[in-house]
């Protein structure tokens, strides 16, 4: 039954005979001519039958194409400009494969909570289809751009004995007789030690934090690339975070123009993202909030809103750095002219979407990282192996991470993550 033609290839067949597989989208008659919308996964294909010119019995077909019913339509492919996607096809048969009935999806208004819970099915409208596209898109030049640069992929485990990014939000589960481990949120302490192995890696894979929060940013699993480099320091890090941000935005414009019409998507914004972009002190970002009427404690993290109003003063990504230690994880090292700063930065995305990129020096001296396991009330005994990095050959080291679905969410100018990812996991919503 495999398939031969596309729809997205139907350049290469005006005026042939071809066979497409796929399902009913939407259905329209005027008059004499009857109008059937396929998807076959790649595009709709607007196919036409006439009274007259199509034989009957295929014709009459049409009254028994509901919604999502899978068919194979053969016909004469015509170039027409006035078609959705620029061709039609004559319809010549129709072989039905399953009939759908009541489709809970139809082309009317649904509320959000209804299609999230209809997931597995909404999969197959415009506006989902076009984002995991372009999410299948972003996830390739990610690759491409780390592959390109000699990075190897080291995969980092899910079942981790430790904490790497706060107490707070572990998802914690029964190993064995090894009493608890942890879904991991973050693979960085890996990666860690694969550069000591192989100079330039990166891990991609899901991540997971027990988020109690339900904002518009927040997944309990998602998806983070983490590149971690032997011998960077925070200013060659920040270079390559700046770089890669520019690279894998220019990659999703070029190949994702179509998808961005049906979202409706103003790329003009995206367009901007080219190197330099703007880099500011955490201090300076404090004075920023100020200006703008925040009542902002010094020495706190930024929150969501916070982010927003310092990400709307720049038309780029603005990198912000030199974070106040306190607020910051334990493995990031401190600024030596004053111990106050870790070598910390955050990418916050323009038009108010916030960070999207959290990465730093690390703290490479073994006394002072086995004194700050302690100092955040971490089991030193699950961290021996971490440390021992500090013991054999310990060098200045730096990396990030990237979260694909906030990335995403700005690219594609959502205002909510959960779009972003084929089936999203909340605080709220585990199924489908
Ligand atoms: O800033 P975070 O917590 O940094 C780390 O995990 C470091 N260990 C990374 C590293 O240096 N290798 O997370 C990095 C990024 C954030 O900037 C954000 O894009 C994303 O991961 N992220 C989330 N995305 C969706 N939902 C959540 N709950 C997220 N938490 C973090
Ligand atoms: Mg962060």
């Amino acid at each position: 039954m495999a398939p031969e033609v596309y729809i997205e290839n139907l350049s290469n067949y005006v005026g042939k005979e071809v066979k497409i597989y796929g399902w009913v989208y939407n259905k329209r008659s005027s008059g004499k001519i009857r109008f059937v919308l396929v998807r076959d996964g790649t595009g709709i294909l607007q196919c036409v039958m006439a009274k007259g010119e199509t034989p009957d019995e295929v014709f009459d077909k049409y009254d028994i194409l509901t919604q999502e019913t899978s068919l194979i339509v053969s016909g004469i492919v015509n170039e027409d400009k006035r078609a959705p996607g620029g061709y039609e096809l004559h319809i010549k048969d129709i072989q039905v494969i399953h009939i759908a009935q009541d489709y809970p999806i139809t082309p009317k208004e649904h509320g959000v909570d209804f299609l999230m819970d209809h997931r597995h099915l909404w999969l197959r409208s415009r506006r989902p289809h076009a984002i995991l596209r372009i999410r299948h898109r972003l996830v390739k030049a990610i690759r491409e751009f780390f592959d390109s640069k000699g990075f190897i992929l080291i995969d980092a485990p899910i079942l981790t004995p430790a904490a790497c990014e706060g107490t707070t939000t572990l998802f914690e589960t029964d190993y064995f007789d090894l009493g608890k481990a942890y879904l991991s949120q973050s693979g960085q302490l890996y990666v860690e030690a694969a550069a000591m192995a192989f100079g330039k890696v990166y891990c991609f894979g899901p991540t997971f934090r027990a988020e109690k929060s339900k904002t518009r940013r927040h997944l309990t699993e998602f998806w983070m690339v983490e590149p971690e480099v032997a011998f960077y320091e925070l200013e060659d890090i920040m270079n390559l975070a700046e770089e890669f941000v520019e690279y894998i935005v220019g990659r999703v414009l070029e190949t994702s123009k179509k998808e961005f019409e049906i979202l409706e998507r103003n790329t003009e914004p995206l367009e901007k993202i080219k190197r330099p972009f703007p880099r500011i002190s955490y201090n300076e970002a404090v004075e920023i909030l100020k200006k703008n009427g925040v009542d902002f404690q010094w020495g706190n993290d930024f929150g969501n809103t916070d982010e927003t109003i310092i990400s709307q003063q720049f038309d780029k990504p603005v990198i912000v750095h030199h974070y106040p230690a306190a607020v910051k994880a334990f493995y990031m090292k401190r600024d030596p002219d004053d111990e106050t700063y870790a070598l910390a930065f955050d990418m916050l995305a323009p038009e108010g979407y916030g960070e999207i990129i959290g990465g730093s020096q690390r703290e490479d001296d073994y006394d002072t990282l086995l004194k700050r396991i302690k100092e955040h009330n971490l089991p030193v005994e699950a961290f021996d192996w971490y440390l021992d990095l500090r013991k054999y050959g310990s060098v200045p080291h730096s990396g990030f991470g990237l979260g694909v679905e906030r990335t995403l969410a700005w690219i594609c100018g959502l205002d909510h993550v959960r779009e972003t990812i084929p089936f999203p996991r909340m605080i709220y919503r585990i199924k489908p």
